[in-house]
């Protein structure tokens, strides 16, 4: 049986919260790309969002988890990648919803906005809720054909 991949990143904004998600979830069994920061130094959000939108598109990970401070930048520069759905969160009913409505397939956060346990279970709703599909098909569907 293979082990579901999941991509993880953040600016120096939510260092803290990130390396508490990665052993959260490496103990629930999921292997974790690790795509950095892994120190306190002030980096530029949009690298690390475009980082994880790439490895995404690139299959190296079938989801991910990302944060910034607000979780509003790192979020903004996920979504410019058509591969990428990237909701940002603040508590477990968006997370549902998120996956059944949007089928996103990243989750964002603030670390400045969100505390561990909570955020422990929005990233557990996100991964364990489907898409519902039917109305949502369409409208989904129109988020990778924007009218340019
Ligand atoms: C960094 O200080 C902060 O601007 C960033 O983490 C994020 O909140 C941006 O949206």
């Amino acid at each position: 049986m293979s082990t579901e991949t999941i991509a993880i990143a953040c600016d120096h904004g939510a260092l803290a919260l990130k390396d508490h998600i990665v052993s959260y979830l490496k103990g629930r069994g999921f292997d974790i790309l690790d795509l950095g920061v892994s120190g306190p130094d002030s980096v530029d959000y949009p690298d690390y969002g475009y980082k994880l939108a790439q490895s995404l598109k690139d299959g190296q990970a079938s989801r991910g988890v990302l944060m910034c401070g607000s979780g509003i930048g790192i979020s903004i520069a996920a979504n410019r990648f058509p591969e990428v759905r990237a909701a940002l969160v603040h508590d477990v009913t968006g997370a549902r919803l998120s996956r059944e409505h949007n089928d996103a397939n990243v989750i964002v956060f603030g670390g400045r906005m969100i505390g561990s346990d909570l955020c422990e279970e929005c990233v557990d709703t996100f991964l364990n809720t489907e898409f519902e599909g039917g109305r949502h098909e369409r409208r989904v569907g129109k988020l990778s054909n924007p009218p340019l």
